[in-house]
């Protein structure tokens, strides 16, 4: 028997710290060894001239989600887990989203269910929590985080999800007791509601005044605020789909403070904008997300902070609505005002490519700066790091084989989801996976789906390192004994 199942030979290694030349051995699911040269395995893949990097971690994805509005996403684990391989992507982390009323352990059960034998890829589920209560908080909660639902994303924004800033403070207090991460949806809902209902009185409800209702000071007020309440309560948090630079502002300057704040953007922040949602008739939904796309200098702003560092991850936000049909974005009529269409864009499949071509390939980030973005920070802010996120002896052998050189133009017919549009296309993008390993398996070979729906496992998450409190009491008051400064 060969030694080893699989060797990827000749190809150029890039984890987020190194790029090396090594052949890669895969035993039993596993990278087992980095060497000049290995030989002995049951399989060769040839991958001179070719880049070998980690499969891509996508940390914010709506898989089989119902929406607060009872809208379906489009894809389900099946289709959006074989999405996800064909642009490299090899894990997976949607949400199991409480409604409110709901039992957040019957939640978890039901999300379960929806990916049970279907995922052709691994997938960790974040928790939403919409209705923080004492059973909540004090029980379920804690339970689950200690069965491996170590994040959990919370709202400032939208009716039905939406938590005050004294719930949004007991959620904290119970991440920090507990040790899990926090992500924070960060727009302003009153300033939404009211520029909405403006709006909407003199007859702007076309998509385009979607952008007008999600101001970038919405999403930078509360943006503040998350920031505010986690230094209160000493618990770090991560801000996702940072759109704007007012935003980012804030991040850099908790940041900068000594703050733990984190940040996610996604590329609609780096390749759409506003005037997509201007675009004819009624196709400006296809472009309709929370918070919208802004400007072209919005644009260099996002792509500047993810190489200085302002953002640790870029994930899709894959919220999956077709254009048409009874889930899709004219779920409430054509031509319905933008507060009635489902947020959301896809990019499940595209995040990948996108960020290498408009990122390495025109020098805005370096190789290993796009593996940290695609797939290594999110394994640490996650509790998955390092079996999952980087290629080294011991980690799973979840790997995407890059042919740098090869172009593809983007169009929703080539894409493996369920989708009937994509927001990127006709965009021309060069560097493309060619081969896709999940655990040593072949998912994804020249431009062929050779995985297996069920393959993927769930991945119970540790509890990361990145939200452990700094252990200070900023404003006097500890949030643990309860004791204050003024006490002495
Ligand atoms: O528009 C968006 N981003 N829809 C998905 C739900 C969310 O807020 O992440
Ligand atoms: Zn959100
Ligand atoms: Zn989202």
């Amino acid at each position: 028997m060969a030694a080893l199942d699989l060797v990827i030979k000749g190809g150029t290694v890039a984890t987020a710290a190194d790029t090396f030349a090594a052949d890669v051995g895969v035993k039993d699911g596993r990278i087992v060894a980095l060497a000049d040269e290995l030989t002995g395995a049951e399989e060769v893949v040839d991958a001179k001239g070719k880049l070998v990097l980690p499969g891509g971690i996508d940390s914010h994805c709506h898989i089989a989600q119902t929406s607060s509005s009872g809208l379906e996403t489009a894809d389900d684990f099946e289709s959006g887990t074989r999405s996800a391989l064909c642009g490299g992507t090899t894990t997976i982390i949607p949400f199991a989203a409480q409604h409110r009323g709901q039992s957040l352990r019957q939640v978890v059960a039901d999300y379960h269910a929806r990916a049970d034998g279907r995922a052709y890829v691994d997938y960790a589920f974040h928790l939403i929590i919409s209705d923080p209560t004492s059973q909540v908080l004090g029980q379920e909660l804690p339970a689950l985080i200690k069965d491996g639902y170590t994040s959990f994303k919370i709202y400032l924004t939208y009716d039905a999800l939406k938590l005050d800033d004294r719930q949004v403070l007991e959620v904290l207090a119970c991440a920090r007791a507990e040790g899990a991460m926090v992500m924070v949806h960060a727009e302003n809902h009153d300033i939404i509601g009211w520029l909405t209902e403006k709006l909407l009185a003199a007859g702007r409800g076309a998509p385009k005044y979607h952008a007008v209702a999600h101001a970038a000071a919405a999403e930078s007020e509360a943006t503040h605020r998350a920031i505010a309440l986690s230094e209160i309560a000493d618990t770090p948090v991560l801000i996702v789909h940072v759109s704007a630079r007012e935003a980012m502002a804030q991040i850099a300057a908790a940041r900068d403070r000594g703050l733990r704040i984190y940040g996610e953007t996604c590329p609609q922040y780096l390749f759409l904008t506003a005037g997509d949602l201007d675009r004819p008739g009624f196709e400006g939904a296809k472009y309709v997300c929370s918070p919208p796309p802004r400007d072209a200098a919005n644009q260099d702003h996002i792509w500047r902070g993810l190489a200085n560092g302002v953002f640790q991850v870029v994930s899709s936000d894959h919220a999956p609505y077709r254009y048409a049909g009874p889930d899709g974005k004219q779920a409430h009529g054509a031509g319905m005002p933008f507060d009635k269409v489902a947020n959301g864009v896809p990019g499940l499949e595209v995040r990948l490519p996108l960020l290498f071509s408009e990122g390495v390939g025109r020098g805005r980030i370096t190789l290993n700066r796009f593996v940290e973005v695609a797939a290594t920070a999110a394994a640490r802010l996650y509790g998955l790091y390092p079996r999952k996120g980087t290629i080294a002896v011991g980690a799973d052998a979840d790997i995407a084989v890059w042919d740098p050189d090869k172009t593809v133009t983007i169009g929703h017919e080539m894409l493996h989801d369920n989708m009937d549009y994509t927001p990127y296309e006709g965009r021309r993008v060069t560097g493309w996976p060619v081969l896709t390993l999940s655990r040593g398996r072949a998912v994804w070979r020249d431009g062929e789906v050779v995985g297996t729906p069920g393959q993927g496992r769930f991945l119970p998450c540790g509890l990361p390192e990145a939200a452990r409190p700094l252990d200070r009491s900023v404003h006097g008051f500890d949030p643990v004994s309860g004791a204050a400064a003024a006490d002495d």
